[in-house]
């Protein structure tokens, strides 16, 4: 009987030229075996079976059963392997239709699906929550209940750009700020000096399914809370920014923050390191916001659309504002954002924000440095964008103008001061 040695449990680059070839022949399912190549505590991961020739002409698969595929070589189900054979076989051989709602192997085939992609979300919210505070060892433990570590590679180098190592029983996965490398989990080597890392794309590191995980509607309207609905932000593709972009820059602060800040979106900086506000506007804001007496760490910080839009002029990346579907296509995560944090006071830096929380055409000059009552308990407040004063040509308007956004903040700050006393005296 032909065996297939997968290098380890997510070799989804083996399990796919092997069913290919394999399926070519018409070999049946049952006359097929497959395993896991074992590791010892102190070995590298060798190389998975022998590469298999690519039969002409290959099965052509659609982009999106490739991707459940890839989810469900995930699973912790010794017999997946075969069973996504099985479904090939039919499909090549047996007239299986993917569309066919009743077939137990595609129901199978849902069913696992929805299984990796419920871990993979629980996954993701408690990176999220690990990233926002980056604890001192930079170490996630974590258990998750199906192989889904590499397949989220690519989520946790965009979710946090900082070094850190998840540690699983099964693996480790380490990012050291500029490369990736997976070792044998906390179950196979528990002695920390004896880890064996490998570098990503390298040697059987090449293979493994990325999880691509688009957020749906009604998870976003219903997220609990702020680490699961930015892990869920990063696979948005709802308009066409996501492609060119880094990675989606999520808003940061705490959910119970009384004031929540607006901005456009992430400029080349915070593209870069994936947190709003860190670049040069970024400086502008954290300076004002002292001067007005209010510190970052106490205000959420997001903008109304978070991905970096730009065109290339040379080798720099030029800002390019947002267009009106961008801001729409953007407005159900600040929805959300508004819907987790409540606060009691909103500032919209700019015109952007202001027209995305406004829902209408608005002017700066018109709006700005008022209070007025936005819905439920918030009030809203416009306000300048601190990048505008970045661009004011002459030192007498620059600080003229900075004066008059301090002013600004301050009436926030005196504002939530007020509210924060009634809280306490009620
Ligand atoms: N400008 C914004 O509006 N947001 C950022 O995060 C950075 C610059």
């Amino acid at each position: 009987m032909p065996e297939v040695v997968l290098a380890h449990q997510v070799d989804f680059a083996t399990w796919r030229s092997a069913s290919r070839y394999f399926v070519h022949l018409g070999t049946e399912p049952e006359a097929l075996h497959w395993t896991v190549a074992s590791i010892g505590p102190e070995q590298q991961y060798g190389a998975g079976s022998a590469q298999y020739p690519a039969p002409v002409p290959v099965m052509n698969l659609s982009r999106r059963f490739a991707l459940a595929l890839g989810q469900v070589l995930q699973l912790h189900d010794p017999e997946r392997f075969a069973h996504l054979y099985r479904i090939m076989y039919r499909l090549a051989h047996d007239g299986l239709e993917l569309t066919d709602l009743h077939d137990p192997d595609l129901v199978w085939l849902r069913q696992s699906v929805a299984a990796v992609r419920a871990t993979t979300l629980r996954f993701r919210e408690a990176f999220s929550a690990f990233s926002a505070q980056q604890l001192a060892s930079g170490i996630l433990q974590s258990a998750p209940e199906h192989y889904i570590l590499e397949a989220n590679a690519r989520y946790c180098t965009q979710r946090n750009v900082r070094p850190w190592q998840v540690v699983t029983p099964y693996r480790r996965m380490e990012w050291t700020g500029d490369t990736l490398r997976f070792a044998a989990g906390a179950d196979v080597v528990r002695d920390e000096a004896a880890v064996q890392w490998q570098v990503d794309g390298t040697g059987i590191w090449r293979g493994y399914a990325l999880s691509v995980v688009t957020p749906q509607r009604k998870d976003v309207d219903t997220a609990p809370n702020l680490a699961l609905l930015g892990a869920e932000a990063m696979d948005c593709r709802a308009c066409a920014l996501w492609e060119p972009a880094s990675r989606t820059v999520f808003g940061e602060g705490p959910q119970n923050a009384a004031l929540m800040l607006v901005g456009e979106q992430p400029g080349d900086q915070e593209d870069l390191q994936g947190r709003p506000f860190v670049g040069p506007a970024g400086q502008v804001l954290d300076k004002a916001l002292q001067d007005a007496g209010l510190q970052r760490h106490q205000v959420y910080v997001t903008n109304a659309v978070k991905h970096f839009h730009f065109i290339w002029k040379g080798s720099r990346r030029l800002h390019q504002k947002p267009e009106a579907e961008h801001v729409a296509a953007c407005r159900v995560w600040l929805d959300a954002e508004r819907r987790l944090v409540q606060p009691a006071l909103l500032v919209m830096l700019g015109v952007t924000a202001a027209q995305s929380v406004l829902k209408k055409p608005v002017t700066i000059s018109a709006t700005r440095s008022r209070l007025f009552h936005l819905e439920g308990e918030t009030q809203g407040l416009v306000t300048v964008h601190p990048s505008y004063l970045l661009r004011l040509p002459d030192e007498a308007s620059r600080q003229r103008e900075y004066a008059r956004f301090v002013e600004d903040l301050r009436l926030a700050a005196n504002y939530i001061g007020q509210v924060d006393q009634c809280a306490t005296e009620e």
